[in-house]
């Protein structure tokens, strides 16, 4: 008989849950029950899987008993909270939240790239942040084919990254500023809900994502940096490849760009090659026909589980580097569809 398994969706309200409990109903994994559990002000609200209305709970302890999977996107501190307490009640946890993912123990994964990793989980799998999961699947099958030296990352971020406040923070922007009011001064969620300062983002540009470090970079820039060597090398610190990166937040409401400039160890490889690796890798799509003006773009990724790369060149001055231009829905591959895949791969792999 095929095993069934009892769900929890932690922070189902939120951007990125609503869109788990869309990716869920399109899953292959074999479901039991599914409970959405959120935090006390949402308890009791009626959310759709399916054709079925269930009722939204707040989230206690008790909530996991009899769980099997934890899918959660509910802010690091409520994983830290919750999700050693649904590891104790026998469950295993998918977290989209940057709370476990540079523990030694806790796998960090994205499917197509590092499956074998869930093999060591003990209870509690991390899905890497945004950026780099789009920027893994544009650039693993170059790392398998032609090895990779060095990354340099700049991001073009939408603000769903931030939530679902900041969407609205942004078209309410949008609409006075066409009114003709001043909007420098009413923004209150971007750059990051928890600094002290906010800017507007609509017609604008904010190269801060998360808080800003001692080291000059953001948080963000950080995470991209050492999950990308966790990933690629399974060592945070690795020098193996060397990777740099600068995060901005640009006015688009749903998927995010990357301009990516790397250099392969291989030095014969050609652009050709190059697409050639990308398109043939799982889950991506190539469009890179400039003749046509085929270049990917985030209105056309939104609502889809594709990492889409074009605009592959070379660097006329020093071989073996390229540039390239990879788009993909930060709440899709980048959030709740690496969670869903995550899962549907640790029931493959049986490993819950
Ligand atoms: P709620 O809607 O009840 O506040 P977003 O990233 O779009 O802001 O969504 C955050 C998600 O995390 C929401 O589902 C939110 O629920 C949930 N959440 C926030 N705080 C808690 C908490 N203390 N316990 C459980 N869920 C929480």
């Amino acid at each position: 008989m095929t095993k069934e398994y009892n769900i929890a969706i932690l922070g189902a309200t939120g951007a990125v849950g609503r869109r788990m409990i869309e990716q869920l109903e399109h899953s292959t994994i074999p479901v039991k029950s599914v409970k959405l559990l959120a935090s006390f002000r949402s308890a009791g609200k009626k959310l759709k899987l399916k054709n079925e209305e269930l009722t939204v709970e707040e989230t206690t302890p008790e909530s996991f008993d009899g769980i099997d999977l934890v899918l959660s996107s509910a802010g690091g501190a409520v994983s830290k909270k919750f999700l050693p307490e649904a590891v104790k009640r026998g469950a295993v946890c998918v977290d989209n939240t940057s709370a476990f993912r540079m523990d030694p123990d806790v796998p960090l994964v994205v499917p197509e790239v590092n499956p074998e990793a869930l093999k060591n989980h003990h209870g509690i799998i991390a899905n890497p942040n945004c950026s780099t999961i789009q920027m893994m699947m544009a650039l693993e099958p170059i790392r398998r084919k032609f090895g990779l030296k060095q990354i340099i990352v700049s991001t073009y971020q939408a603000a769903s990254g931030a939530g679902q406040a900041a969407i609205d923070e942004l078209k309410k922007e949008a609409q006075d500023y066409l009114n003709g009011e001043d909007i420098r001064g009413n923004a209150k969620i971007l750059p990051t809900k928890g600094d002290k300062r906010h800017y507007p983002l609509a017609f604008n540009l904010l190269p801060q994502i998360d808080v800003l470090e001692d080291s000059g970079y953001s948080h963000e820039e950080w995470k991209m940096i050492h999950e990308t060597k966790k990933i690629m090398l399974g060592d945070m610190n690795s020098k193996d490849i060397k990777v740099t990166a600068t995060c901005v937040r640009v006015p688009v409401i749903i998927s995010h760009g990357e301009s990516v400039y790397f250099e392969v160890e291989d030095e014969k490889a050609t652009a050709q090659d190059i697409k050639d690796a990308v398109a043939s890798f799982p889950g991506n799509i190539l469009q890179d026909d400039i003749k046509n003006q085929l270049y990917p773009q985030p209105l056309n990724a939104e609502g889809t589980r594709e990492t889409y790369v074009g605009r592959i060149r070379p660097d006329y001055e020093n071989p073996g580097c390229f540039n390239m231009w990879v788009v993909a829905d930060n709440l899709l591959k980048g959030a709740a569809w690496n969670t869903v895949e995550n899962a549907e791969y640790l029931v493959k792999m049986d490993l819950i």
